[in-house]
């Protein structure tokens, strides 16, 4: 796939998905294959390749009208620390920039109202998928996929996508989502997209913003962690990256080795394993998983 495609095409702007659902019917009137990239805005690379991801794939589509979608939504009910709600960066003329030249079709900036048409829960409705979500996200940030199933799934319902598009950076949501849609949405194909780096190795995230010079030039650290110990994940190899984290000023909420697939633990092999860390660098909190392989 072309991933360097630029298109002069400006994205359309939407308030809401019933809008951009009427615009769609009367620019395709026989329906187009939807191709949807979901995110919470202050986009970064991260998610231009999702987006040039999704162009790619569309542009490939012979004979069927395409339409790439991207919903920017802050979704409230996948907070578990409201500060982190509240200062969760917003950005969004240059997220609409970032659409057009990576080749979004459209963006939606959809009300509470059209999400939540009820009322924002105070308590999403609970999701249990056995160790998918009751694991290392799920068990540090209680309700968190709570929120994020219920917000996807209302997503997917609005847009009806032929396919998805999803960041390996957030790879246990990843995880989670392919299981909803196992569940609930079997015609719609999941296609995962691989983490976006920093040239020194930083993941890159909306979050990293929030990082000082100073702790953003530690953060690298947390990827040559995640290195050393899927190269051996002997235990004691994990202690001493998880010891080296510490001591260079990072709380670490968890650095884990677990299956790909189920984010099981337990004896495995290499093949099939990725390390997971969580970690906070003066009050950020930092994701981040790699391969085994
Ligand atoms: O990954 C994100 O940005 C969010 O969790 C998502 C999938 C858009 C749901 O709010």
């Amino acid at each position: 796939m072309d991933l360097g495609v630029k298109r002069g095409k400006k994205t359309l702007k939407f308030e809401r998905f019933s809008d951009w659902r009427t615009d769609i019917q009367l620019r395709y009137s026989d329906g187009a294959k939807v191709l949807f990239v979901p995110t919470m805005g202050a986009l970064h690379q991260g998610h231009a390749d999702l987006v040039r991801t999704a162009r790619a794939l569309a542009d490939s589509i012979v004979g069927e009208p395409t339409e790439v979608v991207v919903s920017i939504f802050i979704n409230p009910t996948q907070f578990n620390e409201e500060q982190d709600f509240a200062t969760y960066p917003m950005t969004p003329d240059e997220d609409v920039q970032l659409l057009s030249e990576a080749g979004a079709d459209a963006v939606v900036f959809p009300t509470l109202e059209e999400m939540y048409p009820g009322g924002v829960p105070l308590v999403a409705e609970p999701v249990d998928y056995g160790t998918l979500t009751a694991s290392l996200e799920g068990e540090m940030r209680p309700g968190h996929f709570d929120g994020v199933v219920g917000v996807v799934r209302t997503l997917f319902e609005l847009t009806q996508p032929h396919w998805a598009f999803f960041g390996e950076k957030d790879w246990q949501q990843l995880a989670v989502i392919r299981q909803l849609v196992a569940l609930e949405f079997e015609s719609l194909e999941v296609v995962a997209v691989p983490t976006r780096r920093e040239q020194d190795g930083l993941a890159m995230s909306s979050r990293n913003q929030r990082l000082s010079a100073e702790l953003r030039m530690l953060a690298p650290q947390l990827h040559d962690a995640l290195l050393r110990v899927a190269a051996d994940t002997r235990p004691a190899v994990v202690e001493a990256a998880k010891k080296s984290l510490e001591a260079a000023g990072f709380e670490v909420e968890y650095l884990s080795v677990a299956r790909a697939d189920t984010l099981e633990s337990g004896p495995l092999h290499q093949e099939e394993m990725r390390v997971f860390a969580a970690v906070r660098l003066g009050g950020v909190r930092l994701i981040d998983n790699v391969s085994c392989m």
